[in-house]
């Protein structure tokens, strides 16, 4: 019988996206087949990328079988418990830190991991009830997780002896990660490593690429083709004529000002997650390291020019926009109609982008990387792997924007032009009904896994990616509340009673951690022996 086995593939691009695709690959199809990256040094990698959720470890870099503290030791990284959103609620340019809110500030947390379950209905729907009939005050993120008190000091999400309390993510340097990872595919995989640049994509008969042709003269060819290469899509865009979906309709961001602000860790601290602060027109992430912050303004070109956002950010950090070194990006939203086309696999930047609010950008390369390993091809191509795939990565981006676009349709916001304009924005049908889930007092999207399982089954949690504690956090922390109680829980006054013991002992937990927890900045310079 002939072997129909794929024995090459080639990487085009050596961003975090083409290194990661190639150590990933590189583990999953073992040493039969041969991985190339081919990379142009003169094009540089995009650089940003600094904030992930909490699935990286166990589906990447566990599966690869790297410990969680070698690559944060090579990669400069730090802990992210979770996003702080400031000023969404509040009108103003941008401010660091939070504006006056009714009796309190203008903040809520996004925290990782599910809300406690209390007689089969989470949490949030007990605090809804209290909320609604005026018996608390306490917003929804510190009534129903330990950790918004703990972020607020700055504490750790790890004892110094190394155990764990709680999920977490990570902030990294995108280019130490990129680097990291083409030293591991090459030394530890032998993925062969090919400095040039890629003037075309040979084609053969079927419309498949068979070959890449480089400003060097060489002829790189293959059996299928992994485009990473960032904006451009040479192989899915150009050579394939794959139509991008600008989504534009859904969100108006599609710019950026990034730079590095040094930052005085022993006097002020790490904070342990990442800001999303709100501005005229549009918002900043802010991503502690060790030393430093990185930290970029996502604005709307539509609403505001370069110059003006530019000074807006500066104003913030209190930087001069003539000496600070800043990086000005221009972005497309949306992803490729097909991200497998033929023998062509688009992955990271080149499929799809959404703006950074939610750390999305790496969970695409992974999720892409562990669906292209589940339904990897052979040389026949067979077309449902490649439908079935698409479908995959269609839902997982499609529900990721929705979600996205919720952040700004329901922020109260309504101060500039470009609040107005998010409000008018159409959401999709499916996210809608989701909205009306809501409101109704049902739980969106609720796991069927339980907190003790949802993160080490990959499969479970990208079906059910953001689920009712995360658009729980984002909703009540706008103050876009349900309409009423879950009648079925508004029906059993003993039940609601009940769920005071597992607030108290919310309540308890959080003392003891306070009490007990090294702060972020003590565990990370054990770790990285600083
Ligand atoms: P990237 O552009 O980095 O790399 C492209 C590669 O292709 C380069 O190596 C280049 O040399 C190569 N290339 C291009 N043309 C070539 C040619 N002709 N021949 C050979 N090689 C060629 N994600 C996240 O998870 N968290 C975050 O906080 C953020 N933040 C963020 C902010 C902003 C403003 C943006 C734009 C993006 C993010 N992201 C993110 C997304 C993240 O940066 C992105 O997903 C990864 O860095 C992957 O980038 P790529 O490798 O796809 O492209």
């Amino acid at each position: 019988m002939e072997d129909r086995r794929i024995k090459k593939v080639v990487v085009l691009g050596g961003g975090t996206a083409g290194w990661m695709a190639a150590a990933y690959l590189g583990k999953a199809l073992g040493p039969g087949v041969n991985i190339t990256v081919l990379e142009a040094p003169a094009i540089p990698k995009i650089g940003v990328g600094e904030a992930t959720v909490p699935n990286l470890h166990k589906t990447f870099f566990d599966f690869l079988g790297i410990a969680e503290e070698d690559w944060m030791r090579e990669c400069n990284a730090s802990f992210k418990m979770g996003i702080k959103f400031t000023n969404w609620r509040t009108p103003g340019r941008g401010e660091a830190t939070a504006r006056p809110h009714g009796d309190s500030v203008d903040h809520y947390y996004h925290l990782f991991g599910l809300l406690p379950n209390h007689e089969n209905q989470p949490l949030s729907h007990y605090w809804t009830h209290k909320k609604l009939s005026g018996q608390t005050d306490e917003p929804f993120d510190y009534a129903c997780y330990r950790e918004p008190p703990i972020m607020d000091q700055k504490l750790s999400p790890r004892f110094l002896d190394g155990t764990k309390w709680t999920n977490y993510a990570w902030h990294f340097d995108a280019n130490l990660v990129a680097d990291f990872l083409r030293r591991f595919a090459t030394t530890k995989q032998g993925a062969v490593h090919i400095e040039d640049k890629m003037t075309e994509a040979v084609i053969d008969q079927r419309g498949h690429v068979s070959a890449l042709r480089t400003e060097q003269g060489r002829t790189i060819d293959g059996d299928l083709f992994i485009d990473c290469s960032g904006f451009r899509g040479l192989l899915i865009n150009q050579a394939m004529k794959e139509p991008f979906l600008d989504m534009s309709d859904h969100l108006l961001n599609d710019s950026a000002v990034a730079t590095q602000i040094p930052h005085d860790d022993d006097a002020e601290g790490v904070e342990p997650y990442t800001g999303s602060i709100a501005m005229s027109s549009g918002w900043s992430w802010k991503i502690p390291m060790l030393g430093r912050f990185g930290t970029g303004y996502v604005f709307s070109s539509r609403f505001q020019t370069r110059d003006d956002a530019t000074l807006e950010f500066c104003n913030m950090w209190g930087v001069d926009p003539e000496t600070q070194p800043l990086n000005h990006i221009k972005f497309r939203v949306g992803r490729n109609r097909r991200t497998w086309v033929k023998n062509v696999v688009s992955i990271g930047l080149a499929s799809c982008f959404l703006e950074p609010l939610e750390s999305t950008g790496i969970y695409f390369v992974y999720a892409a990387l562990y669906q292209l390993a589940k339904h990897f091809p052979d040389k026949n191509f067979d077309s449902i792997l490649q439908d079935r795939f698409n479908a995959e990565i269609e839902t997982m981006f499609d529900d990721s924007r929705d979600f996205v676009q919720g952040h700004f349709s329901f922020a109260p916001r309504n101060d500039t032009a470009f609040w107005q304009a998010c409000k008018e924005l159409k959401l999709a049908d499916d996210f809608q009904e989701k909205v009306r889930m809501y409101k109704a007092g049902l739980a969106v999207n609720m796991p069927i896994t339980d907190e003790s399982t949802y993160y080490s089954s990959f499969d479970a949690e990208f079906r059910n990616f953001w689920n009712n504690s995360n658009y729980y956090c984002i909703f009540a922390g706008l103050d876009y509340l349900p309409d009423h109680t879950l009648p079925a829980l508004a029906a059993r006054p003993d039940v609601l009673d009940s769920a005071d013991a597992v607030f108290a002992e919310i309540k308890q937990k959080q003392k003891e951690l306070m009490a007990t927890l090294p702060t972020t900045h003590e565990y990370l310079k054990q770790l990285h022996g600083k």
